[in-house]
């Protein structure tokens, strides 16, 4: 599946598939329609989708403020029904090409302290915990957050 699944920038036109996406990997603390039509806008974000053939069965999204030297990971996710076959680690590993040519010094993201899957993403590819924030996601759980120097 990987060898013909492809990572390009996302365009106008994947808005609908990326919210049913989200809406697919993620219970709560979504990123809204909204977000992501701004994100497709913004020259400061770096949207990345993952499409099997005509189907987006992956997106990265990586924010760059003018203000910090790091960027932000805002999210990660692949559809539940191609997970474990290394998307995800291809998806983080475009999302820090990508900041690293903004210039970025760094990636930093928050993930919830119980996503084993994702923090063992993560940790694979060489983040660190850099802190914790308490009752951080909307169901009450703390997020860790972690950096990855680029
Ligand atoms: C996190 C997520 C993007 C990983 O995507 P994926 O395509 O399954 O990841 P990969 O196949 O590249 O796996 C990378 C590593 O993650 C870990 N991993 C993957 N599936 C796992 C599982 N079911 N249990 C534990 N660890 C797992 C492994 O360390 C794996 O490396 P390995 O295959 O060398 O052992 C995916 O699970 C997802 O979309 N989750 C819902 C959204 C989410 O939580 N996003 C992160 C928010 S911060």
């Amino acid at each position: 599946m990987s060898a013909q699944t492809i990572i390009r920038k996302a365009e106008p036109g994947d808005l609908d598939a990326l919210v049913a996406l989200e809406n697919r990997c993620f219970d709560g603390d979504r990123m809204s329609r909204r977000s992501y039509a701004a994100a497709l806008r913004n020259p400061r974000a770096s949207l990345l989708v993952a499409m099997a053939g005509m189907r987006l069965v992956g997106s990265a999204v990586v924010l760059r403020r003018s203000d910090s030297p790091a960027a932000r990971l805002y999210s990660v996710a692949v559809d539940p029904t191609l997970r474990g076959r290394g998307l995800g680690a291809r998806l983080l590993a475009e999302a820090e090409q990508a900041a690293r040519n903004s210039g970025a010094a760094s990636l930093r993201l928050e993930v919830k302290d119980r996503n084993r899957t994702a923090l063992a993403l993560y940790g694979k590819s060489g983040y660190g915990i850099i802190g914790r924030i308490a009752q951080y996601y909307a169901d009450g759980s703390d997020a860790l957050r972690l950096e990855k120097p680029l």
